[in-house]
């Protein structure tokens, strides 16, 4: 509780929260990439989610992964799509209600805090996103809250590069990195 609390007090930087405007452009640019180049559903695949998993997309924008982890969990799985900006909920619930989706749950972050119970999630994946957080500390530790203690968070680079990420991984202290390959880090809780 401590943690969350200290969380969510944290303010945001506006690189974290874009304005209206700059979310809808990045949900046009993402569309045209995944149109002419199908990239959500070629790196959705490399997730590698299972059937029943609770995952969790943290950072989830324009929910361009949302309705494939959906039918990757099945129905007795969960999503839960996290994100700090009002568009990327309304995004998640264009796709619930476009879809049908009965097993995804929008969650709009407080700062770097949700409510979230604690060790909901066998996954946590953070796609694009690492890159935006100005603590990543802070982030790391509500990751780490929600996942369960044998769960796995996958972090994407987003725009820096892989050093920087092992180095704010490495400097959180709460998680092990258990693979790397071209796309994630995986992590396990330490
Ligand atoms: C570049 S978009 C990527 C969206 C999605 N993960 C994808 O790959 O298509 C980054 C998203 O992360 C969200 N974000 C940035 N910092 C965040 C934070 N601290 N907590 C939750 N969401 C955050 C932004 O609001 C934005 O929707």
């Amino acid at each position: 509780m401590e943690n969350q609390k200290e969380n969510s007090q944290h303010q945001f930087s506006s690189r974290e929260k874009i304005p209206n405007a700059a979310f809808r452009v990045m949900t046009g640019v993402m569309g045209l990439f995944d149109l002419f180049g199908n990239h959500s559903n070629n790196k959705f695949k490399t997730l590698g989610l299972k059937p029943d998993q609770t995952v969790i997309d943290y950072g989830c924008g324009p929910a361009r992964y949302i309705k494939n982890a959906s039918l990757a969990v099945g129905e007795s799985g969960r999503v839960i799509a996290v994100d700090i900006h009002p568009k990327a909920i309304d995004a998640v619930n264009s796709k619930i209600t476009k879809y049908s989706l009965k097993n995804v749950e929008p969650v709009l972050a407080n700062g770097y805090s949700t409510d979230v119970p604690n060790q909901t999630a066998d996954v946590v994946y953070a796609l694009d996103m690492f890159h935006m957080v100005q603590e990543p500390t802070f982030l790391l530790k509500e990751l780490h809250r929600m996942l369960k203690p044998d769960g796995t968070l996958i972090l994407e680079d987003g725009h820096q590069a892989r050093s920087k990420t092992l180095q704010k991984i490495n400097d959180s202290k709460i998680f092990d990195i258990a693979e790397e390959n071209k796309l994630h880090v995986k992590c396990k809780p330490a």
